[in-house]
């Protein structure tokens, strides 16, 4: 006897969970951060063609499978996708498929939130800063430096964050993940907009050779020539950001579209999600960070690079851009606003928090439904479980130098590996015409046709290129471990 499985209760709740899902710290810190370092409107091309052409598929292809399980009361990767492959496999062989994809799927939710739940404790911790004014008077990088060393005040932050996420995830799908994201998710898009107002208004706040909208044309003029000087690690970054940011290839949008109706629709709710996470990535997130940072060069740049002019100002500015450079250099920023700069800068670390709180929700759902449904333990029990496996795979983060990258580099591979895995098994071995089906089973829209033959063919090889390029430093980076850990 199948137990009656939690629905999402409005259409409202659904769409803004998934966006809630995907727009996230990847939209308003790493999407400004590839855009920066890699050419500004060099990147843009790029990362337009991975979005048609392999965002959009994909995630077509995890909301059908998602709703598939979902029917037969899975919310997992392992036995939905087990389901699928039958379609074309012995039960033996797709077993398999099930129990690999299964596996991927854990390790890299558990790894990917060992460190970024860590990330969203440090925006809490930075909402406080900036509206008490903590780092106004000082040297913002040295604050952060201290900040990062007490540990006992990075594990409040973070706990007071997980806590919350345990909260609302033991809730359960309508009841509680629902109920928050309606709050949050708003938020986040008003909080975004009246920065992005403010920011217009700014004009050339320091030096009226800097404005805003110099940065505002170093993201929207196409670069060609650096585009052609470094096309593959254009390429390759374009391609992760889109997989990283649609939060692809790692079983959570299944999970979510497993809580669907059996006709509800997907094709239409897909690229909804496209919609807003591309809304709040290029419109919200290319507006905020990289326009203020140029506006405020002369007072973040060291003089001597300034003397260089512009072009140097700008590269310097993309080669800091990163998880340092939003909080140290945009806390200086946020002191040379002024009066102002306390609230502008709660604000931008709140959104910071919501939007990562957000898609912590849904991966901790997706943690908390494998106990529930593959191991038939209690939400209320598997939520504190979770709770463990966070805090001792986000301890290294805390204790050990270098350990954050390393661990990303191994995700973002998986992240790739695993939407492979997405496209073989959901479309390949449960047949193509199966899939095509399923996507307009009770859907609003038709999907150009064209696109069954972008899924099958132009999608997984656009894929390669971020598979390719994230194995080699992969292999690089890890084989330095033993050396590493023999000197500590
Ligand atoms: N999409 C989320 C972001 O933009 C992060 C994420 C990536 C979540 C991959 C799950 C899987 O921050």
């Amino acid at each position: 006897m199948e137990a009656q499985r939690d629905q999402w209760a409005t259409k409202l709740g659904l769409i803004l969970a998934m966006a809630g899902n995907a727009v996230g710290l990847g939209n308003f810190v790493r999407f400004p951060t590839q855009v920066a370092q890699n050419g500004g409107g060099a990147f843009m091309v790029p990362y337009f063609i991975a979005l048609f052409f392999l965002g959009i598929p994909v995630m077509w292809v995890e909301w059908v499978a998602g709703r598939y399980g979902g029917k037969y009361g899975h919310g997992t990767l392992g036995p939905t996708y087990y389901l699928m492959a039958r379609e074309s496999l012995k039960p033996r062989s797709a077993f398999w498929f099930g129990v690999i994809s299964g596996m991927l799927a854990f390790s890299l939710t558990v790894l990917l939130n060992s460190y970024y739940l860590h990330l969203i404790g440090w925006s809490a911790a930075y909402t406080y800063f900036s509206a008490a004014g903590s780092y106004f008077g000082q040297p913002t990088g040295e604050f952060f430096s201290n900040y990062l060393s007490n540990h006992g005040q990075v594990m409040l932050f973070w706990g007071i964050t997980v806590i919350l996420l345990a909260i609302a995830v033991g809730q359960g799908v309508s009841k509680g993940i629902e109920r928050w994201v309606k709050v949050m998710m708003p938020l986040l898009y008003i909080f975004a907009i009246l920065m992005i107002i403010y920011i217009f208004t700014l004009g050339s706040p320091v030096d009226p050779n800097w404005s805003t909208i110099d940065g505002f044309r170093f993201i929207w003029t196409p670069n060609w020539s650096y585009l052609g000087d470094h096309l593959w690690q254009v390429m390759l970054a374009a391609t992760g950001q889109i997989f990283f940011t649609l939060s692809l290839g790692m079983g959570i949008i299944q999970n979510y579209a497993s809580y669907l109706g059996p006709k509800d629709d997907v094709a239409l709710s897909g690229i909804a999600t496209v919609s807003l996470n591309e809304f709040a990535e290029v419109v919200l997130g290319g507006s905020i960070a990289i326009p203020l940072a140029t506006a405020y060069a002369p007072k973040i740049v060291p003089p001597d690079v300034l003397q260089q002019g512009k072009t140097a100002a700008l590269e310097w500015i993309g080669q800091k851009f990163g998880l340092g450079f939003s909080y140290t250099s945009l806390p200086n920023v946020f002191v040379s606003m002024g009066d102002i700069g306390r609230l502008f800068g709660a604000l931008w670390f709140l959104l910071l928090w919501f939007a990562g709180f957000t898609s912590a929700i849904a991966m901790y759902n997706y943690l908390v439904a494998m106990l529930e449904e593959d191991m038939h333990i209690k939400r209320s029990v598997g939520t504190w479980v979770i709770f463990l496996v966070y805090l001792i795979a986000g301890l290294p983060v805390i204790y050990i130098n270098g350990y954050m990258d390393q661990v990303d580099a191994w995700v973002s591979f998986q992240l790739t590996l695993l939407a492979f895995f997405d496209i073989i098994i959901a479309v390949y071995l449960f047949k193509p015409d199966n899939f095509w089906r399923e996507l307009h089973e009770g859907a609003w829209i038709r999907v150009p046709e064209f696109y069954k033959w972008v899924t099958l063919y132009i999608a997984p090889l656009l894929l390669l290129i971020p598979m390719i390029g994230y194995f080699k430093p992969l292999v690089q980076t890890t084989l330095e471990w033993p050396a590493r850990l023999a000197i500590i």
